[in-house]
């Protein structure tokens, strides 16, 4: 049994997550959590909201909240619905804690004795009908690399390069739109990351197990050659920069830069979780205290992966303790909204809360995860959403697990007979479910979403194969010890699709268990195929299973088209 740590990205506080966010980390964060629990894994999976800086202030400010009240009721928003989708965290915490803010002011300390962080005069751009400096997401302009025109502050989300808000161009304030704008001296300050540029090379080529995605971002970063970057901000909403246990001087009304301290946000919520239960943290995180046997993997949009190879390991390594780092970062690409961007800000595309008003999680959690943003971007389109569901889950899923149990149900009292003697339709079987078990287990370690959930529904496909071949309804007049064999295998293998749907539609697998009278989870299935398609010997009782997935109708498809459209802004 391995110990296996597992973060998601920490989903900004500034609203409802859309189903781009959900695709890109928190679900498959959770779907591979899931699996390795199964597996028999000891998983601790961490999650919290992101609640500092620029993008909280500015979302408190559109809704005329103060920013505490705000984050206090988005994050219990946030925590409701993963709950409702079934995001199995083993806690979820919040970047704006105390403790946070302790360990993120103790590793600035040590940093800055270990000659990483240096105090520096910055320009940066001052708004005088504002009467603020305007970092990062304060001000927007033209990309200097791109030219896209809605640029901002600390990052072209067309181009993803990590941008000085003095580097824009035509810079405007998105407080009040002014472009009466200075460049003015501020003193801030710097992680020195070119002088820890050769310890995060060598610890990023000592990365074998990274996906190659992940890694070849970082080895771009870092041929790119790596930047100082300045870790504070003239802001009011944020951890206070501290010295001696006091507010450092010259920073009294400055805090630390929120992507600083978010990452640091794994390690205060896994202390806080372990705060909470009793639990010891310091064996997740600490390779001095046992993490070296852990196992961390993280999960990501494309767009962090610089801050998670490059930002986060430099403040890990120049602590110069023993603190745990990632070993495999599975990075995602965009789920589009045909084609364009979701958008939270333009609130283009379905959001977390809104998916949910329309369909149970377990329609979204299939769609996102077997046809995910995984290798290359792809497009949410209504059209497709619909196709895929009803084929996979309605069609393949649900058709074979209802036509068996029923049919069972009718005309064997709702108990597994005995049956005859396995013939070549079992063999088949047997040689099948053998295949796709191993097949789906090494996608899932491999962290191959797709490929995991291609050879589930593989697996689903199967059972209607086998029904097909065996026909139990046709036999059952003429030979009925052979029709009992087909509906006893066939009731094996509704439990076997059960059991390796669970890190994808859980709710969907414990309808099943619970039709088949099984306990409401079960271990990845051990043993030879033959084993496993006879678990359940004769005499096992079941009963019809709840409706597991109705199709999506054409009408919902058009009302959904109406109320969300159907195609980017252009
Ligand atoms: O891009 C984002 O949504 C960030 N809030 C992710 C932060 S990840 C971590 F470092 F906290
Ligand atoms: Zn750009």
């Amino acid at each position: 049994m391995a110990r296996i740590l597992v973060t998601s990205a920490l989903p900004y506080i500034n609203g409802v997550k859309h189903l781009g966010n959900l695709a890109g980390s928190m679900l498959p964060a959770d779907v591979y959590a899931r699996f390795m629990r199964l597996q028999g894994h000891e998983v601790l999976a961490i999650c919290a909201t992101d609640e500092h800086g620029a993008p909280a202030e500015l979302a408190a400010a559109a809704v005329g909240q103060d920013v505490q009240t705000y984050c206090d009721e988005q994050h219990d928003i946030q925590q409701s619905i993963g709950d409702q989708f079934g995001l199995s965290w083993d806690y979820f915490g919040r970047t704006s804690s105390a403790r946070n803010a302790e360990m993120t002011q103790r590793f600035a300390i040590t940093l800055e004795k270990n000659g990483l962080i240096a105090e520096v005069v910055e320009q940066q751009i001052y708004s005088i009908d504002d009467g603020r400096f305007l970092p990062d997401r304060y001000v927007e302009g033209i990309c200097p690399d791109c030219g896209f025109e809605k640029a901002r502050g600390d990052q072209c989300d067309n181009c993803g390069r990590l941008l000085d808000p003095i580097e824009l161009i035509e810079p405007y304030s998105t407080v009040s739109g002014s472009r009466n704008l200075q460049v003015r001296d501020t003193r801030h300050l710097q992680l020195r990351q070119t002088v820890i540029e050769e310890r995060v090379r060598a610890w990023v080529d000592d990365s074998d197990g990274w996906p190659k995605f992940a890694k070849s971002i970082a080895c771009k970063w870092l041929n790119e050659g790596l930047r100082d970057r300045t870790i504070t901000r003239d802001l009011k909403w944020g951890v206070p920069v501290t010295k001696d246990g006091v507010l450092r001087e010259g920073f009294e009304d400055k805090v630390f830069y929120v992507w600083f301290d978010a990452p640091i946000g794994y390690i205060s919520a896994t202390r806080e979780w372990a705060e909470s239960t009793g639990r010891d943290w310091e064996c997740w995180w600490r390779t001095d205290k046992g993490a070296e046997d852990v196992r961390y993997v993280q999960f990501m949009g494309k767009d962090n992966v610089a801050f998670h190879t490059v930002s986060f390991p430099a403040t890990l390594l120049g602590s110069e303790e023993p603190w745990k780092t990632v070993d495999a970062l599975k990075a995602f690409n965009w789920l589009t909204w045909y084609g364009g961007k979701f958008s939270t800000s333009n609130k283009r595309g379905v959001f977390m809360d809104q998916a949910l008003e329309l369909l149970p999680a377990d329609y979204w959690r299939w769609y996102l995860t077997a046809y995910g943003p995984e290798n290359s971007d792809a497009q949410f389109t209504w059209d497709h959403f619909q196709i895929s569901v009803n084929k996979d889950l309605a069609d393949v899923l649900g058709n074979f697990v209802n036509r068996i149990l029923k049919f069972g149900a009718s005309r064997f009292d709702g108990v597994t007979p005995a049956g005859g003697k396995p013939g070549e339709a079992e063999a088949w079987l047997a040689r099948e479910v053998e295949t796709r078990l191993q097949a789906i287990a090494s996608h899932y370690e491999a962290m191959e979403f797709r490929k995991a959930a291609a050879q589930t529904r593989a697996l689903w496909a199967a059972g209607n194969e086998y029904l097909t071949k065996v026909e139990p309804w046709a036999h059952f007049r003429t030979d009925k010890d052979r029709a009992a064999l087909g509906v006893r295998v066939g009731i094996n293998l509704v439990r076997l699709c059960a059991i390796v749907a669970q890190p994808i539609i859980p709710e969907a697998a414990g309808k099943i268990f619970k039709a088949l009278e099984l306990k409401a989870r079960h271990p990845w299935p051990r043993g030879t195929a033959a084993e496993l398609l006879a678990a359940l010997g004769p005499g096992h009782g079941f009963g019809p299973v709840e409706i597991l997935f109705a199709k999506v109708e054409d009408d919902q498809i058009s009302a959904w088209v109406e109320r969300f459209g159907g195609a980017p802004e252009p």
